[in-house]
C-alpha cells in the first residue's frame, strides 16, 4: 500500500488542516502500543519518532528495531527524526523497519543532497531538519530533493523543553522559501495548547509535541483539544 493510502494525509492536507505529529519519546515506553493507539484513536495521523545516539545529540533513545515493532501495532505515518551522526549508515535499516519518511539534520551529514536523494529513492518521504542557530540558507539548494522542513523550537535532545522564540522569524522565513512548493513546514519542540494557534496561523502545516500531549493525563482528550484550537484558527 502506498503511503498516501494509509493516511490520506502526506502532501494531501486539507486546507486548513494542521498535522500533529505526537512524539513518542514522553510515551510510556512499557504501554507504546497503548499510547500510540490512544492518539491515533483520537485523530493523530502520524507518529514522531525520536531516534538518538548519544553523539549528535547527548540523550541515547530508540533505533530501527523499536520502529519495525511500532509498524506491526499502527498503521499511522511512521515519521522518523533522526538525531544522529552520519544519518545515512541507517537508513536502509529504517526502510526495513518500515517508517514512512525519514528526517535527517542538516548538522550531521557532509553530504546533505546525497542523503536527500538516497531517502526518495527508497519511496519514502525525505525531510530535513535544522537546529535553532542553524540558517536556512543551509537548505536553499535542496529544495528539490525534500518532502518536509523541520524547524526546531528547542535544541535537539529531550522533550519537555520551552519553545525558543527567537525562532519564529526563521519559521516565518522558512515559509516564505517554499511557497508555491509541495513541501511541508513541521516546528518540533515545546509546542503546547498555549502556542499551537500562532504557528497555525503563521502557515505551519505540521507540529511535533511530546510532553504537552503524553505528558498531560489524558493524551487522546488533550489532542483532541489542540486540534479544536486549530480549527478555530482561520488561515
Ligand atoms: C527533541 C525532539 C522532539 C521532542 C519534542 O529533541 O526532537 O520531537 O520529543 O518534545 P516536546 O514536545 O516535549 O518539546
Ligand atoms: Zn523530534
Amino acid at each position: 500500500m502506498r503511503i498516501e493510502d494509509r493516511t490520506g494525509t502526506c502532501g494531501k492536507r486539507k486546507r486548513n488542516f494542521m498535522i500533529i505529529a505526537p512524539s513518542i519519546l514522553s510515551a510510556d515506553f512499557s504501554n507504546l502500543e497503548r499510547d500510540i493507539n490512544a492518539v491515533v484513536n483520537a485523530g493523530a495521523q502520524w507518529i514522531h519518532v525520536d531516534v538518538m545516539d548519544g553523539m549528535f545529540v547527548p540523550n541515547i533513545s530508540i533505533g530501527p528495531v523499536v520502529v519495525k515493532s511500532i509498524r506491526k501495532a499502527t498503521r499511522a505515518f511512521l515519521d522518523c527524526h533522526l538525531m544522529i551522526m552520519e544519518p545515512e549508515r541507517y537508513i536502509d535499516d529504517f526502510v526495513k523497519a518500515g517508517a514512512d519518511s525519514i528526517t535527517v539534520h542538516v548538522e550531521a551529514t557532509r553530504h546533505l543532497q546525497r542523503i536527500l536523494a538516497m531517502i526518495r529513492e527508497t519511496g519514502l518521504k525525505s525531510g530535513v531538519s535544522l537546529n535553532p542557530s542553524t540558517p536556512l540558507d543551509s537548505i536553499k539548494y535542496c529544495l528539490g530533493d525534500i518532502d518536509l522542513v523541520l524547524i526546531m523550537s528547542v535544541n535537539p535532545g529531550f522533550g519537555g523543553q520551552t519553545f525558543i522564540d527567537a525562532v519564529l522569524p526563521k519559521i516565518f522565513d522558512t515559509k516564505e522559501l517554499l511557497s508555491g512548493r509541495n513541501i511541508q513546514l513541521q516546528v518540533d519542540g515545546g509546542v503546547n495548547k498555549d502556542n499551537i494557534a500562532r504557528l497555525a496561523r503563521m502557515g505551519v502545516d505540521n507540529v511535533v509535541a511530546g510532553s504537552s500531549i503524553f505528558g498531560t493525563e489524558n493524551p487522546s482528550k488533550t489532542i483532541k483539544e489542540m486540534f479544536e484550537i486549530v480549527s478555530s484558527v482561520s488561515r
